[in-house]
């Protein structure tokens, strides 16, 4: 099955997202991401056999534990690959706890998978950003759109992507809550082993 790790998206955000981009509904060859699916993916794993499953949730969940929520914002837009001939329209995620999380993804993939299991992300730094249109015939592109959103980041999912012939359809597989209290439970537990001693 095919696999990535993502951030989904309060409704106030996906709001203003669709709001911007109403900007290229007018043009055909603009697809617009639905709200629903609107999403920052953190770690792309491509198509995956089932029997990894078991290590990508307790991955999850482990990351869970080790990272705080944190806030991010939105600010403005860009294209991939570049301005002059883009394929995407994205909208700019910034947020202290983004980078973490998607090195922490990256390095426990390549612990339990092996290098290989992050061949499909391609080599490219990492760049939060979330899809709004993938441009699929010519079209123009259009002027920069500046947000002033903020939201925090409570949660991470682990998402199965479905290729239909309509766009692809995600399904959230199991959502880990970023608690960033493995420190403290180290601390408790070490505190518990000094009482009873
Ligand atoms: P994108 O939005 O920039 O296209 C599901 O396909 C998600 O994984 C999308 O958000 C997509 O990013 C991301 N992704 C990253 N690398 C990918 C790849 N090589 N192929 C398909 N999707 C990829």
């Amino acid at each position: 099955m095919r696999l990535f790790y993502a951030i989904f998206l309060p409704e106030e955000v996906k709001r203003a997202l669709v709001q911007a981009q109403e900007r290229v509904a007018r043009y055909k060859g603009w697809k617009e991401v639905a709200p629903h699916q609107l999403h920052l993916t953190l770690l792309f794993l491509g198509e995956r056999p089932e029997e990894d499953l078991e290590d990508l949730l307790a991955l999850g969940y482990r990351l869970g534990r080790l990272h705080p929520p944190f806030t991010a914002r939105i600010r403005g837009t860009g294209y991939f690959p570049n301005e002059g001939t883009p394929r995407v329209w994205f909208a700019k995620a910034e947020g202290e706890g983004f980078a973490p999380l998607a090195e922490g993804l990256r390095e426990g993939v390549r612990e339990l998978l092996g290098e290989e299991a992050l061949l499909a992300g391609g080599d490219k730094p990492f760049k939060p950003h979330i899809t709004l249109a993938r441009r699929k015939a010519p079209a123009p592109r259009v002027p920069p759109v500046v947000f002033g959103v903020e939201w925090p980041v409570a949660e991470f999912a682990l998402v199965r992507s479905e290729l239909k012939p309509k766009g692809p359809v995600y399904t959230i597989l199991e959502k880990f809550p970023l608690r960033g209290d493995h420190g403290r439970e180290q601390e408790e537990s070490a505190g518990k082993r000094s009482q009873n001693h």
